[in-house]
């Protein structure tokens, strides 16, 4: 047995210690004059243990040792004690926060989420595709973005995989890309992040409807993927009501014209994020506001002359988890729309060029993986949702 001490407790002859081997929790029993102890039992200490597998009177397992070596010592300095710790106070100890239970967990189940997104694309005949961080695509419109900038190169962090996926998707049908992305929008909001991952799907082929139902297959399989992991929810101290209450069910689509008729937003306002919370209230289950005015949306997407054919998927808890839409296939369409846009023609005609030969209509989204890890595992905020949060 290897790992770290968690806690220690001592009664009638017998030392139990509670530690963790980084994937699961175990109990070591050390009985008095039985075993063999070279270095100081402490909090937060690493060992190497021998000694055999038993159960307690009580019928639950534990470890019996019979020689452990402290490898790397502690003290009482240690700041993980076994007791409860604020979030606050464990996000000003990012290097050290991960071995706590809660945190530890959370982790665990970002791992496993990734795993069920990537099988579940891989399952759909989808191709991992990879796309550059460093770049001049400023995706989603001007005056949010990272600059870069050396003797020999100025360009921007990327905000979004999209534009390059695209051209993934002109070579290879359905890819999808998982990247880290960067904002440099001043919202310190409880679920913003400054470098945060996205997941992006882009499909030749797709409809709007076709990448809609896409996306409410993955989420459904990725959240019913990590239900097993109960060891880990209950660790977190939550229940997993939040996910098995929406995973059986229809989600709602709804057009924004008949969210303004509802919530008495005039044609053109944006969804608040209080619209978005009295949605969710109404309908308990995640909801799809399509259609939207096209002033509110990038060049990139496709439009008619008085709606983009897109998609935000509004979530319980983080509001927008998904953006998406079918994109602009035409070449002058589009071309147009860049130059509306004020985008630097020269530099950008790589994606215009995509449209140029064998041109198809085709569709994707972007989804927030880590807004996505904040509600399964019902975070307080985004920032504990990743080992080291950048964020305004
Ligand atoms: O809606 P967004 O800006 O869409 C795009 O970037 C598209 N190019 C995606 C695509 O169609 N391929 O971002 C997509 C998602 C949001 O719905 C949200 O979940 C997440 O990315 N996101 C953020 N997550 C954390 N911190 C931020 N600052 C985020 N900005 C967006
Ligand atoms: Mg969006």
């Amino acid at each position: 047995m290897k790992g770290w001490i968690k806690s220690i407790r001592q009664s009638k002859g017998l030392t139990f210690i509670t530690i963790t081997d980084g994937l699961h929790d175990h109990q070591l029993t050390l009985k008095d004059g039985e075993h063999l102890l070279e270095g100081e039992l402490k909090v937060g200490a690493s060992f190497v243990a021998e000694g055999k597998e038993s159960v307690t009177p009580r019928g639950l397992p534990e470890f019996v040792v019979s020689k452990m070596t402290i490898v790397g010592k502690s003290d009482d300095e240690y700041p993980i004690q076994p007791k409860k710790h604020s979030q606050e106070f464990l996000r000003t100890i990012p290097e050290l926060r991960g071995r706590t239970k809660g945190i530890q967990s959370t982790l665990k189940l970002r791992h496993f989420l990734s795993q069920e997104l990537h099988k579940f694309f891989s399952m759909e005949d989808f191709i991992q595709y990879w796309t550059p961080i460093i770049t001049q695509a400023d995706c989603e419109g001007a005056g949010e973005t990272f600059e870069v900038k050396t003797d020999w190169l100025e360009e921007k962090l990327t905000v979004s995989g999209q534009l390059h996926g695209e051209v993934g998707m002109m070579a290879l049908g359905k890819i999808y890309t998982f990247s880290p992305c960067f904002r440099a929008e001043k919202s310190a909001t409880k679920k913003h992040l400054s470098e945060f991952w996205m997941l992006e799907p882009e499909m030749a082929f797709y409809s709007l409807e076709d990448t809609i139902e896409l996306s409410e297959r993955m989420l459904k399989s990725a959240l019913s993927g990590v239900l097993q992991f109960e060891e880990d929810f209950k660790k977190l101290e939550t229940d997993t009501k939040h996910i098995t209450s929406i995973i059986d069910k229809e989600w709602i689509k709804l057009r924004y014209e008949d969210v303004c008729k509802e919530f008495g937003l005039v044609f053109g306002q944006d969804v608040s994020s209080e619209i978005e919370k009295k949605l969710i209230d109404k309908y308990k289950v995640p909801v799809y506001v399509t259609h939207w005015p096209k002033d509110l949306k990038p060049f990139y997407m496709k439009k008619d002359d008085k709606v983009a054919y897109c998609f935000d998927l509004i979530f319980p808890e983080v509001g927008e988890m998904i953006g998406g839409s079918a994109r602009e296939d035409s070449y002058d369409i589009l071309k147009s729309e860049m130059e509306k846009a004020g985008l630097d023609m020269e530099k950008m005609d790589w994606y215009l060029r995509t449209r140029k030969w064998g041109t198809v209509p085709h569709a994707g989204f972007g989804l927030g993986f880590d807004r996505l890890v904040t509600f399964v595992c019902k975070l307080q905020k985004i920032h504990d949702s990743i080992p080291f949060p950048i964020s305004y």
